[in-house]
């Protein structure tokens, strides 16, 4: 795969940008955003550290949606971020209309592009992107699971002290205050989470794993650097067909016994996007 568009150069979109550059994922950045400034001076900012690390990856600006063209992957972060004290639904109304006019140019620029919504709310915008694009759902996942997963990994990791990589776990559910991180299927290189830590321990991680990302934006407005970084996990398992088992925000038909509505659950996520849900 060699290009990917990034629809919202704001925050998120300018660390993603970076980070698919200095993993080297693709050939080539295209940041879109109605403030054409923003993109096209984010575009030039970074391909400016290109040449220090050496990695080889063309980044442009643009705020017209022809220069999606042949995008094979497409991340959707346009929108208005949440403020401090906002839920991710106050953000429900304004965002719906943004991202069904995103999904709309997609589908007339970039129609064989895999789409990965992240704006919030996000599992609303997922539904909203998948019906909008009328893409096969395999091509339609969002970005929510991922982040709360590294965050939940993150308070496993404080409190064992032992290695993040041993850890294994899974975040389903809602993407906002109902999230499930699953404490109970957590493990630490195989040994259940439940034996190796008391249970009021385990909801106080339960606990902060939900919460963290509204204590981030009180403290600094925004939450940043962990979305950038899961995003950016996720395109590696696309990109390198390494199906990999994430949580993504993806249409259910049946699965967990709903359907016609997206919500996080495990899938095996590849070089088609989401392969298989797993239940
Ligand atoms: N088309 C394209 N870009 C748009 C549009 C639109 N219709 N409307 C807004 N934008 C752009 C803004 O100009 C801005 O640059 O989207 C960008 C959003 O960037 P930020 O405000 O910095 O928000 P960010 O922190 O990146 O978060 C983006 O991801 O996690 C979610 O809740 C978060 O919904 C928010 C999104």
């Amino acid at each position: 795969m060699s290009k990917i568009s990034l629809i919202g150069a704001g925050q998120i979109g300018g660390t993603l940008a970076h980070l698919i550059g200095i993993k080297e994922l693709v050939n080539e950045v295209v940041l879109f955003d109605v403030a054409s400034g923003i993109a096209k001076g984010k575009a030039l900012d970074i391909a400016q550290s290109s040449s220090v690390d050496g990695f080889n990856v063309k980044f442009s600006g643009t705020d017209d949606y022809k220069d999606i063209k042949g995008s094979d992957v497409i991340i959707i972060t346009a929108g208005v971020p949440r403020k401090p004290g906002m839920t991710r639904m106050d953000l429900l109304k304004i965002n719906a209309g943004v991202v069904k006019d995103v999904v709309g140019n997609i589908k007339k620029f970039a129609d064989d592009a895999m789409i990965i919504p992240v704006t919030n709310p996000l599992d609303p915008m997922a539904q909203i992107a998948y019906k909008t694009s009328g893409f096969d759902r395999s091509r339609v996942f969002g970005m929510g699971g991922m982040l709360d997963l590294s965050r939940f990994k993150q308070f496993i990791h404080e409190a064992t002290g032992y290695s993040r990589e041993s850890t294994k776990a899974l975040v389903i559910g809602e993407h906002g205050e109902n999230m499930l991180p699953l404490t109970r299927f957590a493990t630490v290189s195989g040994i259940p989470l439940p034996t190796l830590l008391p249970k009021e321990k385990l909801d106080e991680i339960f606990t902060a794993t939900k919460g963290v990302a509204a204590e981030v934006i009180k403290l600094k407005g925004a939450t940043v650097h962990a979305p950038g970084n899961a995003i950016s996990a996720m395109i590696e398992s696309v990109v390198q067909d390494k199906k990999q088992v994430i949580p993504v925000s993806t249409n259910l038909d049946g699965e967990y016994g709903q359907k016609d509505v997206s919500i996080g659950v495990p899938a095996v996520v590849g070089k088609n996007g989401v392969e298989k849900i797993l239940e």
